[in-house]
């Protein structure tokens, strides 16, 4: 009797070393924005961001989970460190740092300008004065379509709402990250156009929670392994290869 109660303290002892070997994080991530993050046909989680998750998993001691939020949700659950972090092709903002931390950047972004193809009147981001623009609620997209004067702002909680009401005449533009407006439009949706210049330049970082320092370390130093590696430009391929 006595020696099966010994074997049982051996195993915990077993599981014990194995969690300090791998750290199992969740990472929060509005998964509606192709193509950092979306769900395919098969309903399995693909993109940019998921790409480099698993490679970050190979060459660190973490076992980082994706799980879907609202965008607008991530920063309030970092800052209470419900989740380890977020990867949601979020830019790096001077407001967000007051609240988080970020990564080294991985990615260099702007805000592009789109309307329907047959558009003539809208040029650029400066002609949306008193237009209606559809954007997503809590990103940049949303402040910077806020700056316009006499613009009606209408804020949707993925973009994909603001990009059918683009199609169907409800917004007459949408401010939104380039990348994904521009492989929303690739993907068929030709009758969408983007117009003028980048009206930011932008990048991209993973946010941390400023409660977790060392989980900032350990990405910070696999997103280096990974430049270095080749990995990373891998991946930049696959997904943005012109
Ligand atoms: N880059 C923009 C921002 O940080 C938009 C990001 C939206 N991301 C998403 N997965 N919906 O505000």
């Amino acid at each position: 009797c006595g020696g099966g109660e010994k074997t049982g303290e051996t195993t915990g002892e077993g599981e014990q070393q194995a969690t300090t070997e791998t750290q199992n994080l969740v990472f929060g991530s509005d998964t509606s924005y192709a193509p950092f993050e979306s769900y395919d046909a098969n309903g399995k989680l693909e993109g940019f961001d998921v790409d480099l998750i698993d490679a970050i998993n190979e060459v660190s001691g973490l076992n980082i989970e994706m799980k879907t939020y609202d965008f607008k949700g991530l920063i309030p659950a970092l800052e209470t460190a419900t989740i380890d972090g977020a990867i949601s092709a979020m830019t790096i903002t001077e407001e967000r740092k007051q609240k988080v931390d970020f990564t080294v950047p991985y990615y260099k972004s702007g805000l592009a300008t789109a309307v329907k193809a047959d558009n003539q009147d809208i040029q650029g981001y400066d002609d949306l004065d008193g237009k209606k623009i559809g954007v997503q609620t809590g990103t940049t997209g949303e402040l910077e379509a806020s700056k316009v004067p006499n613009a009606e702002v209408v804020s949707f909680d993925t973009i994909d709402g603001a990009f059918m009401d683009l199609t169907n005449g409800a917004v007459d533009a949408v401010v939104n990250d380039f990348p994904v407006t521009a492989y929303y439009i690739a993907q068929g949706n030709d009758q969408v156009k983007i117009v003028g210049d980048l009206q930011t330049s932008e990048y991209y970082g993973i946010a941390i929670p400023k409660q977790k320092p060392e989980v900032l370390e350990k990405v910070n130093a696999a997103l280096e392994t990974l430049k270095e590696n080749g990995k990373y430009a891998e991946i930049y391929k696959k997904w943005f290869s012109v």
